[in-house]
């Protein structure tokens, strides 16, 4: 992974150089160039549809990076919970408790743990303890642990002790600042054989905060093992081992139509042996290993396959379901052929995991896993970014899943990685991370596409400028790209920016620009994330033909409408740093109401953006258009994105 981390930074800082030569060559870099607007002008022919919009066309794409799940999205709030991972002396995150004249010490024990995948345990033992003196270990969260008010917390965990009169568990939530114990509680006694207990532990008035930790003692000498030490905030629907309501309800409102899951390079991991291997990911949490994951850290696996399609579930998604496809990203790759076969069947299975009847065998275990209805499938991406696999060996191990996959599911619409020179791919999966005067050029890259290659997912897209979330430039690049997808959604099917998440602590980001910004307590949407929350919420299902002339330098636009609703939505975006009019011709339309909202994103400097403290200085604010006819002219401001909502009924 890190080598194909240096080529992504390298593209990165390739790019950047471009960046400085197209803007010298464009005269851009902070002069002002003036542009009378002359006659810039829109035309849409709202009775003369060009095509359909595609009804999957906005969706979402996350993978284990930036802390996107653990840390993230995924609500456990005990950091390294089951002592997996790289072998090390102390247990990170772990910090032993001598309360009073107590003794004790904690040691990471590798002969012992609770089920045949978690090995592990941390071992407490505890030389001199009593019930005013206890021993034990606190562990310190994700960057601390979020406690509100009046709230029930789930914790359980794996236990065994030496001794017959251990007695229990004391859990306790502690305040970083005071030391006062917000919370308590105490489990059942522990035994000699490895047990899972399970407590509840309810916090009175406080004032929300982060600045918390969580305690475990003992208070008899003895030994005392631990492994799968779990706390759980209320979650988005109240799902059992479920999400963050706050990133859950920040997604909701970008409306997406998919998930691509579950990566990324999270699916290829560094080598075969770390990739997203799905069927260790299911069932009891004690079951399931855990994995490193390309971005330098162990993976829970708490988000499991079958968390993601809940996920799906939740936010009324579809999975576009990304197969492990033989090649890992420090290069080891299998060939075609026989050895690539168990993987191909891996595919198959998991296919259908998500998709089959409970009378097939993977449907069967989903239904004992709780879930019986089998999840919609339409698509399957065979691989991640598979041209970075130099031996060329893509095509034919493309080949091979392809065949299965079609054999035995022929509805299903498959997605190659890159392009290919002897077959067809249904779909074929474009990925661009630009400089926001790149994506201005980009922005028209599909209108002159062939239209009998595959169809294209851009499965991974974003304007790269401010860290850890984009500002308002990128948004703006967002938006220009945005503006072409729509033109061209009868050829770009579906699109999703990446990342989506990262946890902005210290050590929390691994890759610079994500769409949504968190820490343990709070979360915030970019200026990218909310183009992208007007986009999808204006968004009707044609595209009408229209025309443009004389459009200004860094002005771009899209039409849709919705011929039930009665709505035409014209977005329009203006990147320059002065405002820019345009005169717009709406032909065909059977009656205008005079009034029209308009929703604008913008500000007065492309590097304003949001942040953890200041998560609102960039939103969209609704206003009303009047005097709307069938030509009409109109300003949209500096550096600003536009939605005009047109009633035509
Ligand atoms: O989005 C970050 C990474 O960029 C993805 O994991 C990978 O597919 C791409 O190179």
């Amino acid at each position: 992974m890190r080598s194909h981390f240096r080529v992504m930074q390298g593209l990165f800082r390739k790019h950047h150089l471009q960046y400085i030569a197209v803007a010298l060559a464009l005269g851009l870099c902070g002069i002002s160039h003036a542009q009378p607007d002359r006659a810039a002008s829109i035309s849409i022919q709202l009775d003369s549809p060009s095509h359909k919009v595609s009804p999957m066309l906005y969706g979402l794409m996350t993978e284990e990076i930036n802390y996107s799940y653990d840390g993230g999205l995924y609500a456990e709030m005990v950091r390294n919970r089951t002592f997996s991972g790289r072998s090390h002396s102390q247990p990170a995150h772990w910090f032993l408790v001598e309360r009073g004249n107590s003794s004790g010490r904690m040691a990471l024990d590798d002969a012992t743990g609770p089920s045949d995948a978690l090995r592990n345990s941390l071992l407490i033992e505890a030389t001199k303890a009593d019930a005013d003196n206890p021993v034990g270990v606190y562990n310190e969260g994700y960057w601390g642990m979020a406690l509100r008010p009046n709230t029930t917390y789930r914790a359980s965990f794996y236990a065994k002790t030496d001794k017959d009169d251990m007695g229990g568990v004391s859990l306790a939530l502690v305040s970083n600042d005071s030391g006062k114990v917000v919370a308590s509680t105490k489990s059942e006694s522990l035994s000699s054989a490895w047990k899972r207990y399970e407590v509840t532990l309810k916090t009175g008035q406080l004032e929300a905060n982060a600045n918390n930790h969580l305690v475990l003692t003992v208070s008899h000498p003895g030994q005392v093992w631990l492994s799968l030490v779990s706390l759980f905030p209320p979650t988005y629907k109240n799902r059992e081992n479920g999400n963050r309501p706050d990133l859950m309800e920040k997604m909701a409102a970008m409306k997406p139509n998919f998930l691509r899951l579950p990566g990324g390079n999270y699916l290829e991991g560094d080598e075969i042996q770390d990739r997203f291997d799905w069927k260790t990911t299911i069932g009891p949490l004690v079951d399931r290993p855990t994995h490193p994951s390309p971005w330098r850290y162990q993976s829970t696996d708490g988000m499991g396959l079958l968390e993601f399609l809940e996920w799906t579930e939740d936010l009324n998604m579809e999975p576009v379901l990304a197969v492990y496809a033989g090649y890992s990203l420090k290069g080891a790759h299998i060939n075609a052929g026989p050895f690539l076969q168990p993987f191909v069947q891996d595919a198959l299975d998991e296919i259908e995991f998500v998709s089959g009847g409970t009378d097939t065998l993977w449907g069967a275990k989903r239904a004992q896993l709780g879930h019986p209805k089998p999840f919609p499938l339409h698509y399957v991406e065979i691989g991640n970014e598979d041209w970075f696999d130099r031996s060329g060996s893509y095509e034919a191990r493309f080949d091979q899943f392809n065949k299965a996959i079609k054999a035995k599911y022929p509805q299903l619409q498959t997605i190659a990685t890159m392009p290919l020179k002897n077959t067809k791919p249904d779909m074929q999966d474009d990925h661009y991370y630009l400089r926001a005067v790149e994506s201005y050029k980009m922005a028209s890259k599909y209108d002159s596409v062939d239209r009998n290659g595959p169809k294209i997912f851009v499965g991974e897209w974003a304007t790269r400028e401010g860290s850890p979330t984009p500002n308002l430039n990128s948004a703006l690049g967002d938006a220009a790209l945005m503006t072409g997808f729509e033109r061209n959604s009868d050829l770009i099917l579906m699109a999703s920016y990446a990342p989506l998440f990262v946890n902005v602590e210290p050590g929390g980001m691994q890759w610079e620009s994500d769409l949504i910004g968190y820490d343990a307590m709070l979360s915030y949407g970019s200026p990218s994330y909310y183009a992208q929350v007007l986009f999808a919420k204006y968004l009707g299902d044609t595209v009408p033909k229209s025309t443009a002339t004389e459009l200004p330098n860094r002005f771009f636009y899209s039409a849709t409408v919705s011929q039930a609703q009665g709505k035409v939505y014209l977005k329009l975006v203006n990147g320059n740093s002065e405002p820019r009019t345009v005169s717009v011709h709406l032909d065909g339309a059977k009656s205008l109401k005079a009034e029209a909202i308009v929703e604008t994103l913008g500000g007065n400097n492309p590097a304003e953006t949001n942040t953890i403290r200041e998560p609102q200085r960039i939103v969209p604010v609704k206003t009303s258009l009047k005097g709307v006819k069938e030509t009409f002219e109109h300003t949209v401001p500096a550096y600003s994105i536009q939605v005009i909502e047109l009633s035509t009924q």
